[in-house]
C-alpha cells in the first residue's frame, strides 16, 4: 500500500511517531477513498497515545500551525492543501440521550471498532518498521468490493450509539450506488426515532448529499423502506401511494418523484434544481380530488406547492433566500412548458414563459424534461419533440425580443411627464398595456414603438400629452 501514501506528509508523521515511541496510522474515509480512487484532501491520523501531544510535535516539525480541540481530544493542522486531524486512539460508550461520547483511551482495535462502517474502519501504518500495512478487521476491503455498507459491531449498538449514523448509511450507499447490509437495515427501522436526538442541520447535511449523489433515489429508497424519511421529511412520504376510485388510479407520486429526480440527477449537479424535482408534485396529495368525468385530478398544486416550500425549507434548515426563492418559482411555472408543449407553440405564449421565468428559464426547462416520465413511448415521443420546438421559439424568440431580462422600455416616469400626471393607477394602467402589448406581439420589445402605444393608450384614457419630448 506504500505507493498510496506518497505524500511527504505521511513519511514525516511515521518519523515522529517513532521518535515519540508511538504508533500512528492514518484511518477512515482517507483510506476507504484510496481504494475507491477518490483522492481526498481530509487525513484523519490516529496515536495510539496522546492525540494532543502529537500533532504539537508534527506542528513544530512541520513549522505549522496547530488548532487544539481540548474538549475533544482533537487537533488539526493544515499543510500545503491538506487538512490533517489528529486524535488519540479511543474507546467510547455512549450515553442514551446525547451523540456525546464519554471517551477512554483505548487500543487500534477499540478505535477501529467504534467506527461507523467496515470501509470506514480500515487503518494504514506510517512508523517505519510497518509503513503502509493494512489493518482491517472488519472486512472493509471485502465490503468495497462487494459494495455493501456494514456496520464493524452489532448494528443496533453502532447506530443507537450515534443515530446520524443511519443517515450516513445511506448517505454512502447513495453516493457509492452499494447495497446496506440487511442487519444494519433492520437495526436502522427499530432505532429510527433516535434521529430525533441529531440536529436538524447535520440531517439535512446528509439528506443534501442524497440528493447530489449520482442516482438520488437510491438514498430516498432506503429512506422510505426504513421509515427514516416519515421522520424527517413527512411530506414527501405523503406522496406515496396509489388510491383506487371505480377502478381508476392515479399514478404514485413518490415514485414519480425520484424518477423525475433521477432524471434531472443526469442533467445537473445543482442541488437547488435537485430540490425543485423533489418538490415540484409536493402538494399533490393536498390537491388530489376524483371527479367522476376527468377522474384524478390535482388542480392548482402547482400555486400550493409553491407556497409550501418556505415552510419545508425551515423545518429542514435550509437557507431562506433567493435559492429558496428560485425552488419556489420552479414549483410555480413546472407544468408551464409541458402545457405548452401540448398545444400549437405561439410566440406570445413563449414570450409570456420567458418573461415569468426570466434568468431561471434553463433550470425550468430542465426540470420540465426530467418530469415527462410516460412510460407510453408514442407520448413520450410527442412531449420531447413538442419539446424541442418550444426549446428552438425560445431561442428564436429572446433573439429577436430580448424578454429575459425585460426592463420596461417606458418608464412610470416618462409616463408621468409625458401626460402631466403625478403617481396613480393610470401609470399603473398603462404600464401594464405596455408589458402586454409587447408579451402579446402587438408591439416590438423597443422604445420608439412603446411611446406611440403609450400616446395612444393615454388617449384613449382620456389624457392629454403636456410633453411630448420623450
Ligand atoms: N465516523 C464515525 N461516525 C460518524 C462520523 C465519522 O465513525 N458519525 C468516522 C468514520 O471512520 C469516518 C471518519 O470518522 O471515516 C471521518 O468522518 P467524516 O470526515 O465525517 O467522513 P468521511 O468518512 O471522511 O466521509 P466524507 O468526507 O464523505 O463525509
Amino acid at each position: 500500500m506504500e505507493e498510496y501514501l506518497d505524500e511527504p506528509i505521511f513519511k514525516k508523521i511515521g518519523q515522529i511517531a517513532d521518535e515519540m515511541g508511538v504508533s500512528a496510522y492514518v484511518i477512515g474515509g482517507f483510506v476507504r477513498d484510496i481504494f475507491l480512487m477518490r483522492p481526498s484532501k481530509d487525513i484523519d491520523i490516529v496515536v495510539l497515545g496522546s492525540g494532543i501531544d502529537f500533532a504539537e510535535q508534527v506542528g513544530r516539525s512541520l513549522k505549522t500551525q496547530v488548532a487544539f480541540f481540548k474538549n475533544f481530544g482533537t487537533a488539526m493542522l493544515r499543510y500545503e492543501d491538506m487538512e490533517v486531524e489528529f486524535v488519540g486512539a479511543r474507546k467510547e460508550s455512549y450515553r442514551a440521550n446525547s451523540r456525546k461520547p464519554i471517551v477512554e483511551d483505548g487500543t487500534l482495535d477499540d478505535d477501529q471498532k467504534r467506527r461507523d462502517f467496515s470501509i470506514n474502519a480500515m487503518a494504514l501504518c506510517l512508523n517505519k518498521e510497518h509503513f503502509g500495512e493494512l489493518t482491517d478487521p472488519f472486512g472493509g476491503m471485502e465490503d468495497l468490493e462487494n459494495r455493501l455498507i456494514r456496520t464493524p459491531l452489532d448494528a443496533r449498538e453502532t447506530f443507537s450509539d450515534d443515530p446520524l449514523r443511519m443517515m450516513r448509511a445511506i448517505r454512502f450507499a447513495s453516493q457509492l450506488n452499494f447495497r446496506i447490509d440487511q442487519a444494519a437495515i433492520d437495526a436502522i427501522v427499530s432505532n429510527k426515532e433516535r434521529i430525533a436526538i441529531v440536529s436538524k442541520e447535520r440531517i439535512t447535511d446528509e439528506l443534501n448529499k442524497i440528493i447530489l449523489s449520482p442516482i438520488p433515489s437510491v438514498g430516498f429508497n432506503y429512506l422510505f423502506d426504513t421509515g427514516l424519511l416519515h421522520i424527517i421529511f413527512p411530506q414527501m412520504a405523503e406522496l406515496y401511494g396509489v388510491e383506487l376510485i371505480n377502478g381508476r388510479g392515479h399514478k404514485d407520486n413518490f415514485y414519480h418523484t425520484l424518477e423525475v429526480l433521477d432524471n434531472i440527477a443526469l442533467q445537473t449537479n445543482d442541488l437547488w434544481l435537485r430540490w425543485a424535482a423533489i418538490l415540484h408534485d409536493i402538494a399533490k396529495p393536498a390537491t388530489k380530488r376524483f371527479e367522476a368525468k376527468q377522474g384524478w385530478t390535482f388542480h392548482g398544486h402547482e400555486d400550493r406547492g409553491a407556497r409550501m416550500v418556505p415552510k419545508i425549507f425551515g423545518q429542514l434548515k435550509l437557507p431562506l433566500n433567493e435559492k429558496m426563492k428560485l425552488v419556489q418559482k420552479l414549483v410555480l411555472l413546472h407544468l408551464r412548458p409541458i402545457v405548452l408543449a401540448q398545444d400549437v407553440v405561439t410566440d406570445s405564449a413563449v414570450r409570456r414563459l420567458l418573461f415569468d421565468a426570466g434568468e431561471d428559464i434553463e433550470g425550468l426547462m430542465m426540470l420540465c424534461h426530467a418530469d415527462v416520465t410516460t412510460k407510453n413511448e408514442y407520448k413520450k415521443k410527442r412531449y420531447r419533440q413538442n419539446f424541442e420546438l418550444v426549446q428552438q421559439k425560445l431561442k428564436d424568440v429572446e433573439e429577436r425580443d430580448q424578454i429575459r431580462n425585460w426592463q420596461p422600455p417606458i418608464t412610470g416616469k416618462d409616463i408621468m411627464l409625458t401626460f402631466g400626471l403625478a403617481e396613480g393607477k393610470e401609470v399603473g394602467i398603462i404600464k401594464n398595456q405596455i408589458r402586454e402589448a409587447i408579451l402579446e406581439g402587438e408591439i416590438r420589445n423597443e422604445r420608439e414603438e412603446a411611446l406611440r402605444f403609450m400616446i395612444e393608450k393615454g388617449v384613449a384614457l382620456g389624457l392629454k400629452v403636456v410633453d411630448d419630448t420623450h
